[in-house]
This record gives C-alpha cells, sequence and structure tokens, in this order.
C-alpha cells in the first residue's frame, strides 16, 4: 500500500491538489483540496467523496492505465457554481504508486469566453442592422427607385442616418477600448470641473431647446480642480446629460450640480461630485444595476430610434474608474433619475 504522500510537497503546489493510491483512496490533500471537499482526509475512497461520473471515471481510468486524463468538475459555493478542470497524472514516485488530482478553478475563464461570444454577438447584430437597411436601400435605388428623385432624396436621407448611426457605434467602441486600454494610468491634469460642467451645459443646451428642455446649473463660486483627463471627462457629462435629455421627456428639467464633499466615505478622501437629475419617467430598479452594461437597454427600440448605442454608460463607468472614483443611480418610477459621480479630489 501506498505511503501517505508527504504533505510539504501537496502543499508546494498552487492548485487544490490530492493524492490517491492505486485503490483510489485518498492518500493526502493540500489545504485547497481540503477546501473544495473538506472529507478528503487519509483513506477515503475518492469515489466517494467527488460524486461526478466525469470525474471518478478520469480517476479510474487514470490508475488503471497509466496514463494522464482531464475530467470537468461543478463544485458550488454559496450562490456560485465553479468550474474546475481537474487533471489527473499517474505518479509512481517514494510514496507508492497513485495518481495526483489537480483542480484548476476555469470559472472565471469560461466567464470571459462567455461575455467575448456575447460582445462580438452584440457588435455584430447592431452593426447589421443599419448594413441591411442600407443595403435594402441600394437595391432599391437601383432598381425600382432609379428614376423617382423624390424616393431617392428620401433613400439617401435615411441612409445617411443609418450610416451615422454605424460610424457612431464604431467611435463608441474604439473609445470604450482606449478607455479600458488606459485603465491603469491615471489621468494627471489638474481639470477645473466648475469650468468643464459649465462647457458641456452650454454645448448642449441647443439640444436641450430642441426637446423643450430647461438645463440647469450654477457653477460653484471657486474653482473645484481634479486631477483628470478633461477630454474623457467631457464625454462622461456630456453621456449623463444626453441621457437625461433623451429619457426625461419632452418638456422636462435637467438639473446638474456639482458639489465638494470633505471626506467620501468610499473614496476615503474629499472628492468631487457631481449628479444630473432629471424629473422623466424613472427607471425600474432591477434595471440599475445592469445599465452599465454594455449593450444594455431598457427599451432598446426607442434607444435605437434615438440613435443610442447603448454604451454611453459603460464608457462613463470605465472613464470613472480610471479616475478612480465612483458612480452612484438613484432612481425612482414616475420620479425621476439621479446620476451620480464621485471623483476623488487628489
Ligand atoms: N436618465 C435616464 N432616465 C431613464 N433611463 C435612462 C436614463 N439614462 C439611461 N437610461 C437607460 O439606460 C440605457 C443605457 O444608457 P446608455 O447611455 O448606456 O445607452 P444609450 O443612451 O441607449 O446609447 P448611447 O449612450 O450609446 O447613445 C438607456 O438605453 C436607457 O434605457
Ligand atoms: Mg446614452
Amino acid at each position: 500500500m501506498a505511503n501517505p504522500m508527504d504533505p510539504s510537497i501537496l502543499d508546494a503546489i498552487p492548485l487544490p491538489a490530492l493524492f490517491v493510491d492505486s485503490a483510489a483512496r485518498v492518500r493526502g490533500a493540500n489545504a485547497r483540496a481540503l477546501k473544495i471537499q473538506p472529507q478528503a482526509r487519509e483513506n477515503r475512497p475518492f469515489i466517494l467523496l467527488f460524486r461526478q461520473p466525469g470525474l471518478n471515471s478520469a480517476v479510474e481510468t487514470c490508475l488503471n492505465t497509466r496514463s494522464p486524463q482531464e475530467a470537468v468538475y461543478f463544485h458550488s459555493e454559496g450562490p456560485q457554481e465553479l468550474r474546475f478542470q481537474v487533471s489527473c497524472a499517474p505518479v509512481d514516485g517514494a510514496f507508492g504508486e497513485g495518481a495526483l488530482v489537480c483542480f484548476r478553478d476555469i470559472t472565471e475563464l469560461r466567464q470571459l469566453d462567455q461575455m467575448r461570444r456575447d460582445f462580438v454577438a452584440n457588435v455584430s447584430h447592431e452593426l447589421r442592422t443599419p448594413l441591411t437597411a442600407i443595403l435594402g436601400f441600394i437595391e432599391t435605388l437601383q432598381g425600382p427607385a432609379r428614376d423617382d428623385s423624390a424616393a431617392r432624396e428620401r433613400f439617401l436621407a435615411t441612409m445617411a442616418t443609418e450610416a451615422g448611426r454605424m460610424n457612431r457605434l464604431v467611435g463608441d467602441l474604439l473609445s470604450l477600448t482606449k478607455v479600458e486600454e488606459d485603465s491603469r494610468v491615471r489621468p494627471t491634469e489638474s481639470v477645473d470641473l466648475g469650468a468643464l460642467v459649465q462647457s458641456v451645459v452650454r454645448s448642449l443646451t441647443p439640444l436641450a431647446q430642441g426637446s423643450d428642455c430647461t438645463l440647469s446649473f450654477e457653477a460653484p463660486a471657486t474653482a473645484l480642480c481634479i486631477p483628470g483627463d478633461s477630454d474623457q471627462l467631457v464625454q462622461v457629462v456630456t453621456n449623463l446629460v444626453e441621457n437625461a435629455l433623451k429619457y426625461g421627456g419632452h418638456g422636462t428639467t435637467v438639473s446638474l450640480s456639482l458639489d465638494r464633499v470633505d471626506r467620501d466615505r468610499s473614496l476615503r478622501g474629499p472628492a468631487v461630485a457631481l449628479a444630473v437629475a432629471d424629473d422623466g419617467p424613472g427607471i425600474e430598479h432591477i434595471h440599475i444595476p445592469r445599465l452599465t452594461e454594455r449593450f444594455y437597454r431598457i427599451d432598446g427600440h426607442r434607444s435605437r430610434e434615438m440613435g443610442g448605442t447603448g454604451l454611453g454608460l459603460a464608457i462613463v463607468k470605465h472613464i470613472v474608474h480610471r479616475h478612480r472614483g465612483r458612480m452612484a443611480i438613484d432612481s425612482t418610477p414616475g420620479q425621476g433619475s439621479t446620476f451620480r459621480v464621485i471623483l476623488p479630489c487628489s
């Protein structure tokens, strides 16, 4: 019979690992393995500990054929289901013949893979809709509407709108990639937020007037400077104000405020808080945590109609993270929404 495996060897393996003898009984388990299965004590049959046929048969085959085997093992940890890639390798050492079973947690890898696939699917879908429209119009212009000059004007205008949407989408995607790339480098430029917000308000006033909305902002009396990237901060304020105007509805008021906070609890220091509040229809609570996900829109059809790509708040979130700040969204259906961005002063 195999000797118990030297525990220091198993403990040195940076993965949950255990050693089973040729009769598939546990001869040693490191602390990481005991976290997955606290019963994995000396002499316990492996098959009774990890009751998943795929894993058990991999261990058995490994012991019988003396060849390495792979299996997948699922483990529930609280509400989360973890997925492990398990490798079984035949071992024949001073501690006897058996197999070394190592668990590699691939939950996150799988999630990332899923996110990447969802992302590609979303981008393709978002691009395909306007592209299909443009192709349809080209066909019509080449055929039935060839000599119809009124139709040509109309179709060209729609094609320009659709092409504009694709252009915006690509622009937003590039901007998202750029913010993600820069995310580790904290911006150092000193930015006067009061002046910056004021200039965004000025440039969006015509848009507000177009939908009968009022933009209200009182710039603070003294400069509120923070280390920041002014282009990116303009993007943040623009996105939030545009959303408030787009989703707040006609004839509403969008109020902006900018205040110094002596000490923000979660940022653990002095900060500046920007709030953009609208008195529109508000947002149901279930949507709030998901608003900053890429392509998440409450009413996809409506947002698309307004030229939205669903990337605005995802970009805002990344920019705020890059500035080591935080974001908070408060909303009660029927009573408007307030989007807050809190940025550290130093
Ligand atoms: N002030 C608001 N009131 C109500 N809903 C909002 C508000 N701001 C955002 N939303 C909702 O959040 C969704 C996501 O917003 P986001 O800015 O990320 O995308 P978008 O506005 O649809 O597109 P884009 O910003 O790329 O033009 C919107 O589609 C809308 O449903
Ligand atoms: Mg938006």
